[in-house]
């Protein structure tokens, strides 16, 4: 599939049906992730895949995943990521969002739904899962098959600001 038009049917799922994820599409989701780029490479990432009932609840207990069947968490290690030497910004979070969106993007060619998530108690989700203090939760992404059927590819002129605000050339 073409890229935009992939990227255009991506939408966040909100309501999942009771499949589970195949083992070979989390596979690929899971390969998407493996070759995504980041901050020189130092990879400061863990990624703990859940599916159990038990592991779901746990996930649960912090945030809504909509009841999908697959959620990972997506972890930056701040011990291992880099870090501007000019004004010490670290690139945790944004090597941990590349690995979101490169899942995302990968389970939409699968033919699966998703929705990225942030709103987490990441208290309650460090405590569940026994994280160290090194690891922090930047990301949830909850997975799995639409129950409402597949996006509308034409909706960005609604729900997009115009291209011209998004973007200038050569000065703001
Ligand atoms: C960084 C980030 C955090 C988000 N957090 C949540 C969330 O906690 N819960 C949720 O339902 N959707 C969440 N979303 C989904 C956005 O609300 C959604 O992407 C946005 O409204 C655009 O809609 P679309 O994904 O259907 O195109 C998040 C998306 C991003 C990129």
């Amino acid at each position: 599939m073409d890229f935009l038009n992939l990227a255009k049917k991506r939408y966040s799922v909100r309501s999942y049906t009771e499949q589970p994820v195949e083992a070979d599409k989390l596979e690929k989701i899971l390969e998407a992730a493996h070759v995504a780029p980041t901050a020189a490479n130092l990879q400061p990432i863990r990624l703990i895949v859940v599916q159990s009932e038990e592991g779901l609840a746990k996930v649960g207990k912090s945030a809504n995943i909509y009841k999908a069947p697959l959620a990972i968490i997506v972890c930056a290690d701040h011990e291992k990521a880099w870090v501007r030497p000019f004004d010490k910004k670290q690139s945790g979070d944004i090597d941990a969002s590349i690995l979101t969106d490169h899942m995302m993007l990968q389970a939409t060619e699968l033919g699966l739904g998703s929705v990225w998530i942030c709103y987490f108690k990441p208290d309650i989700l460090c405590e569940e899962f026994q994280l160290p203090a090194n690891l922090e939760p930047v990301n949830i992404l909850a997975i799995g098959y639409s129950a409402k059927g597949m996006g509308d590819t034409n909706r960005f002129d609604t729900q997009r600001i115009p291209v011209s605000q998004l973007v200038s050339y050569e000065k703001l």
